[in-house]
């Protein structure tokens, strides 16, 4: 039997993760487990920088952004000896489970924590919606509102001045923020790792927006796909269009999180709770056609990505 339980937030922060934080102390205690929070990540579970809380001490995080117990890249945790340090921590305190809120990344260091022993949940919380078993991730939607608020303005001033702007999202390999982004905005031109287009490819398709008499011009791309603002030079040397990069970067993860992020963390986190307490260790839990289920976890990190064929194939991105 569980008794004593931890939750970390591990990797990029994502909004939702408090609203999963707070749902997951709420129901453990409903449980009779005693919850603690690990402050850091992995990092600080090697440190043994955890605290037990009270439902008073999560009650008002959901509406904040970012993680109220911090996260950390700690590359350091693929050391088997480095996790040894944390199952001694954890140990010591008498804690048996772990819930990690992360991404494929966090997933992969609860599964080494499985395999050495310890009762594991892992919750996907990533702005990337790059977990393939689930539909969505916590924090996905409130970063993709962010992001088409942000074409919705570049829209503004581009209208205005008769101009090309390329928009770099977020979302590391995944075409996902970008996607959904630009059909939102109904944006001209969409390049993402599912479907990359060449730098000509894109050239051509901003000069026939233009022959279409588009006045903004609006390219959507996936970051590390190209240096946006060489491309905007190149762009503008070869058709006369006037063009400017924008990287929107790191606002995509701040923010409070929306309504729906912070339901489906809540959902997501009161159902860990349960299906930890039904004996599952090493899962993953996803919502696929608007229904709860876990996975498990390492079959989770190595599942292919659904292909988004469909998706790009129904809206044609240019006008
Ligand atoms: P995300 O969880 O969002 O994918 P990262 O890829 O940065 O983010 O992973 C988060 C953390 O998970 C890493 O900083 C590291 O502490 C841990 N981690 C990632 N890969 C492994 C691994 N192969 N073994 C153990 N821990 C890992
Ligand atoms: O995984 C979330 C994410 O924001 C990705 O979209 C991006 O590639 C990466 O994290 C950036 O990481 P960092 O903030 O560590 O540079
Ligand atoms: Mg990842």
């Amino acid at each position: 039997m569980i008794k004593k339980i931890a939750i970390l937030t591990s990797g990029g922060d994502a909004p939702g993760m408090n609203s999963a934080i707070s749902a997951l102390v709420d129901t453990a205690i409903s449980k009779g487990l005693e919850p603690y929070l690990v402050y850091e990540g992995y990092k600080g579970l090697t440190q043994g920088n955890f605290k037990k809380v009270s439902k008073h001490d999560v009650k008002l995080i959901s509406p904040l952004g970012g993680t109220a117990i911090y996260s950390a890249r700690f590359p350091e945790f693929a050391d088997v000896e480095v996790r040894k340090k944390a199952l001694e921590k954890m140990h010591n305190e008498g804690i048996d489970a772990l819930v990690v809120i992360g991404g494929d990344g966090s997933y992969m260091g609860a599964s080494k924590l499985t395999e050495m022993g310890i009762k594991t949940i892992g919750l996907p919380g990533t702005i990337d919606n790059d977990i393939s078993s689930t539909d969505l991730t916590i924090g996905f939607q409130t970063a993709l509102n962010t992001l088409v608020e942000a074409i919705d303005k570049i829209r503004d001033t581009a209208e205005s001045h008769e101009r090309a702007i390329i928009v770099e999202a977020m979302g590391r390999y995944c075409g996902d923020l970008a996607i959904n982004a630009a059909i939102a905005t109904n944006a001209e031109v969409l390049s993402v790792p599912e479907r990359k287009l060449e730098e000509s490819e894109i050239i051509s398709k901003i000069q026939e927006a233009r022959d279409h008499k588009n006045r903004s011009i609006i390219i959507v791309v996936t970051e590390e796909m190209y240096d946006v603002n060489a491309l905007a030079k190149k762009v503008q040397a070869e058709t006369g269009i006037d063009t400017r990069a924008n990287i929107i970067g790191h606002m995509q993860r701040g923010g409070s999180p929306i309504a729906q992020d912070r339901i489906l963390a809540s959902q997501m986190g009161a159902y860990a709770i349960e299906r930890l307490m039904d004996g599952e260790n090493g899962v993953a839990v996803n919502i696929v056609d608007n229904k709860l289920n876990t996975k498990n976890i390492l079959d989770v990190v190595k599942m292919e990505r659904a292909s988004k064929d469909k998706l790009l194939n129904e809206y044609d991105l240019t006008k």
